[in-house]
């Protein structure tokens, strides 16, 4: 699946606190695309609440007595062929139902003698013949024994049968089953997207079969070891067309039960895994082109987005990163078609099924007018990333969901490599430190994380499954990969993967065939020598959680590791076989000069070519390609600090980034004094680069949570607006007085941030600039002239620098967006207003469904609780509502624990404790529902919060007043 961005990439942190605002709410909205993280994330208020996604210790059963009272499929069948039809109805039946009939018959060979026949169904209702739910048959002249009995099992979800007598070893048999199921609106299995178009209301039959929903379409052995061919026939008005996995080869019309229907044939799949599955039936059209290999590729959406040209740009890039994909796997697209379709309302992600990848609209549609470049990079690296698992994944996969973290971690690190090749210009390669290896280090510091990999016997039931698709299994997953190719080599790694693919092609694997594969690649290469073999080194960073921070005196050459962690008082409870002790591959430079790779073996070493004096500098870790943080003695971070004051190009952008991150949080940790980790700020007045800038506004953006209510605000808007002003200059001129487009792609981000900050601090011109912009919109609604890069940093300042007129207009133009990004947009800065009463009268239109939408109602809350002004009017109105919100809201998707974060962000006062605990008590009785654990959170959060501004408070203000005058 997708990979999860919580805060919306590339959207710039540019607005900070005042525009945390529309942070807040980009995160609740973040089009995260990955459905089943999404449907789960209930509770991620803030980036940080990551960490509430870690899997629980896996439950002891009560050891169950039945073979269909565990999850796992017995190994006794193995299916080879399916033959499928489904008749999907686009319009409800008599009872207003949306339903779907089909049948099945599946070739499984016994391996093992049983009695029993298990397999996965769920919410089908199957057929009855002569009283049992299927028929049994055998293949080539033997004779099946009959049924006795035969059932399903709600909790496992299976269908079992009791024979009379026993299956025989070596023997071939055919299950048959007819079946009708609903087609609702649930995104499992085969369901039913809605939307309207031209104002007709129109419905599309589609699938999302990851990771357990297949058998909620047919009867199946639905585990992604049970590869097999499936035959797929769809049934479907003659006015739409159907779609699946292969290219379809014959349709014929027919009328069945008076209703003039086609069917559609598909040619056979390849052999493949059930959860890779799709079928969709629609009217929409496509565009195509074929490649001199005779592959055809598609892309599908709506009419109107087709006939606008919105999937030209998708069409642009799939070819290419197909091409780029053939040469580094070293091995042809498995399949003689490449589908990509867009579904309205599949608001959550992308879907790699095989042949037919499914996209939520923004992830594939490109509209030249309304898209922002943001838009577009994350269109290009969405399908690289389902791209790259045509091979990693779907040709060869993981045998059971444990090993989710190869999969996705290896999607979510080569899809740089394939989105670099089809934008070569937009750098695209650097922006992995940021949005994967700096994202999870923030919740691989806690004491709390999880290893990457996880034992087979401890993934169990569909929850236990689900829960693997988290930040570890696709971030930390995608930073440890790129640092295994790193020191192996790129083309060492990629030979070792070629061979792995080549040699498990259309079966499963276990990572440690992975390893296998790559360790001959390194024997094969006589110049190449790694320390230890592929297996032991990534042991140390897959079975044990956390990473290392490496410590280098640079007076003494010594270096050390230490297992991380960012709060220095929190217990380590997981014991590591490993001892948190790692094999680390450590790229570095000295003076500007790269050196020859260095690994850490122990907790402790030597290093003399690490010892420097005068003005030679050290640096670690360049690029970013290990996975750990970096910490100095203090001279080498002065050297590193004045080297970035004079020539800040010596270092790349990655590793500019990487000091202000790592400065930060070893800060943190109270590892480094906090005025250190500031002090790596200075130097940003004279860069023009999104990287450093993006890290630096994320780590600032805490001090300005924490004090944006004190005195201290003032000195650090003062800083702020005199490191920003430069930077906002440098984007009026290069883009001639805001009348074109920087050219270099990251420079639009910084844009953003150049002026989000710049009005915020009220540097000169850009509050002005700002209002003009917004001034000429509202003269001709008609005519938004707003970039769409600067959109959300534009409403939001205008609003909050205007009043009821500026309001009441984004209101109306709110009701009026028929784009859903767009809505968003005016939804969170409708919540950057100043003016107390036009908050609280938003804040009563939330919990009114015909202004804002239930779905909605907590991201904006949570939007003007993240507005310094809106915090305690929020506060005091959830508190006051709290009965009526818990009641009206308790059910569905209403996040409590987002709400509950977003209103505690800022809590950093034993007063707002006091009430904080105050509120939990006054509430026992009524409860919190799904934010129980986030109160805690928050509680423990805010007790955190208190300890650090007593530790820090007069130094920081004393460091901002010093460096703002
Ligand atoms: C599928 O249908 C074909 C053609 O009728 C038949 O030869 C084959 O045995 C069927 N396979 C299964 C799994 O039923
Ligand atoms: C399946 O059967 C149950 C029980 O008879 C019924 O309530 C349900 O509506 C049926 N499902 C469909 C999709 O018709
Ligand atoms: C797609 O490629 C064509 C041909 O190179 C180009 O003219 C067109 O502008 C591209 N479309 C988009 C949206 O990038
Ligand atoms: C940081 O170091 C400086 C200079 O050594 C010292 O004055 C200051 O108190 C320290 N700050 C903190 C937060 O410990
Ligand atoms: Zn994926």
């Amino acid at each position: 699946m997708g990979k999860v961005y919580y805060i919306s990439k590339n959207v710039g942190l540019g607005l900070l606190a005042l525009a945390a605002i529309a942070l807040a709410t980009i995160i609740a909205l973040s089009i995260a695309y990955d459905k089943e993280r999404a449907k789960n994330r209930g509770t991620s208020g803030d980036g940080a609440a990551d960490s509430t996604s870690v899997p629980s210790p896996s439950t002891t059963p009560s050891t169950p007595k039945e073979p269909w009272d565990h999850y796992r499929l017995p190994k006794s069948l193995i299916p080879f062929s399916y033959n499928i039809t489904l008749w999907p109805r686009l319009k409800p039946n008599a009872n207003g139902l949306y339903v779907f009939t089909g049948h099945s018959s599946v070739h499984f060979r016994c391996e093992k003698e049983t009695d029993l026949i298990i397999i996965h169904c769920n919410k089908l209702n199957l057929t009855s013949f002569d009283g049992h739910l299927a028929k049994l048959t055998a293949l080539a002249g033997a004779t099946a024994p009959a049924i006795l009995k035969s059932w399903l099992v709600v909790k496992t979800e299976f269908l079992v049968l009791q024979l009379s007598s026993r299956l025989t070893v070596g023997v071939t048999y055919a299950l048959y089953t007819e079946f009708l199921g609903e087609l609702a609106d649930d995104l499992e299995g085969f369901y039913r997207s809605e939307y309207t178009e031209d104002g007709v209301k129109k419905v599309v039959a589609t699938s999302q079969m990851q990771a357990t929903y297949a058998r909620k379409a047919f009867p199946c052995f639905d585990e992604p070891a049970m590869k097999a061919i499936f035959n797929v026939d769809i049934i479907h008005d003659r006015d739409t067309v159907a779609l699946s996995n292969g290219r379809d080869i014959a349709s014929e019309d027919s009328v069945i039960d008076g209703v003039a229907v086609r069917k559609t044939t598909f040619e056979p799949t390849k052999r493949m895994s059930t959860y890779l599955l799709a079928f969709i039936v629609s009217d929409f059209i496509s565009i195509q082109s074929t490649q001199s290999d005779n592959l055809l590729i598609r892309i599908w959406a709506r009419r109107k987005a087709i006939n606008d040209r919105h999937g030209e740009y998708a069409l642009n890039v799939t070819g290419p990163i197909l091409q780029f994909y053939e040469r580094y796997y070293n091995a042809r697209y498995p399949l003689s078609k490449s589908d990509q379709i867009a579904l309205p309302d599949f608001h959550a992600g992308a879907m790699e099924n095989w042949g037919l990848v499914t996209y939520s609209e923004t992830s594939l549609l490109y509209d030249p007018v309304m898209s922002s470049t943001g838009n577009k990079e994350r269109i290009n690296s969405v399908i690289a990333h389902e791209l790259a698992h045509m091979w990693f994944g779907n040709l060869v996969t993981v045998q059971w969901w444990n090993d989710l973290w190869l999969n996705e971690g290896f999607a979510s690190y080569v899809e740089y490599l394939g989105a670099d090749y089809a934008e070569p210009t937009w750098n695209i390669k650097d922006q992995i430190i940021l949005y994967d290896v700096h994202r999870v280090f923030a919740v691989d510091a806690l004491a709390s994380s999880h290893p990457l990999s996880r034992k087979e016997d401890e993934v169990n039931d569909p929850s236990q499954i689900s829960e693997m698709f988290s930040s570890i299994s696709y971030n930390k997953g995608a930073a440890v990969l790129r640092m295994l190719s790193e020191f192996l080599t790129e083309p060492v790694f990629a030979r070792g993967l070629s061979s792995y693919l080549n040699t498990f092609a259309f079966s499963n694997t276990v990572y440690t065939d992975l390893w296998n594969h790559l360790q001959q690649a390194v024997e094969d290469t006589p110049s190449l020598h790694i320390p230890h073999t592929v297996h032991d080194i990534m042991n140390r960073w897959t079975l044990q959680m956390g990473f290392p921070v490496v410590t280098v005196d640079t007076r003494t050459g010594s270096i050390t590791q230490k297992h991380f962690l960012l709060d220095p008082d929190s217990v380590v409870e997981r014991p590591s076989e490993f001892n948190y002790s790692w094999y680390v591959p450590i790229k570095w430079m000295k003076t500007g000069v790269e050196q020859q790779q260095y690994w850490l073996l122990q907790k402790t070493d030597t290093n003399s070519e690490m010892r420097v004096s005068g003005s030679d500098w050290v640096l670690l870790n360049t690029n970013v390609s290990g996975y750990f943080r970096v910490n100095y003695d203090l001279d080498n971070w002065d050297r590193l600090l004045s080297l970035l004051n004079n020539n800040h190009q010596a270092l790349s952008v990655g590793n500019r980034a990487q000091i202000i991150d790592d400065a930060f949080n070893l800060a943190r940790a109270k590892i480094i004094n906090t005025t250190l980790a500031l002090r790596t700020t200075k130097y940003l007045s004279k860069d023009r680069d999104f990287i450093p800038w993006e890290s630096a506004l994320r780590n600032l953006n805490y001090y300005i949570l924490m004090f944006d209510r004190t005195e201290v605000y003032g000195a650090i808007q003062a800083y702020l607006k005199k490191q920003i002003q430069p930077l906002f200059e440098h984007f009026k001129e290069i883009t001639a007085n805001w009348t074109k487009d920087p050219t270099g792609h990251t420079d639009q981000y910084n844009q953003v941030n150049a002026i989000g900050i710049a009005c915020k601090t009220n540097v000169k011109g850009c509050r002005e600039l700002i209002k003009g912009w917004f001034r000429q919109w509202m003269e001709n609604p008609q005519h938004n002239p707003i970039h769409p890069n600067l959109k959300g940093t534009v409403y939001c300042h205008a609003i909050a620098n205007g009043g009821v007129e500026e309001w009441d207009f984004a209101w109306a133009m709110f009701k009026n967006a028929t784009l859903a990004s767009e809505g968003a947009r005016l939804r969170s800065a409708l919540a950057c207003a100043k003016a107390p009463w036009l908050l609280n009268r938003y804040l009563e239109y939330t919990l009114d469904p015909t202004k804002i939408r239930k779905q909605d109602t907590t991201s904006t809350i949570q939007a003007i609780a993240r507005n310094v002004v809106g915090l305690p009017l929020a506060w005091n109105f959830v508190r006051a509502r709290w009965n009526y919100i818990f009641q009206h809201y308790g059910k569905g998707s209403f996040s409590f624990a987002g709400l509950i974060s977003g209103i505690t962000w800022r809590f950093s006062t034993d007063f707002e404790l006091q009430e904080l605990k105050k509120f939990k008590e006054d509430n026992i009785h009524a409860g919190f529902g799904s934010g129980t654990l986030a109160i805690e959170q928050a509680i423990e959060k805010t007790v955190a919060n208190i300890k650090w501004v007593n530790e820090n408070k007069a130094h920081v203000l004393k460091w901002f007043t010093e460096e703002s005058t």
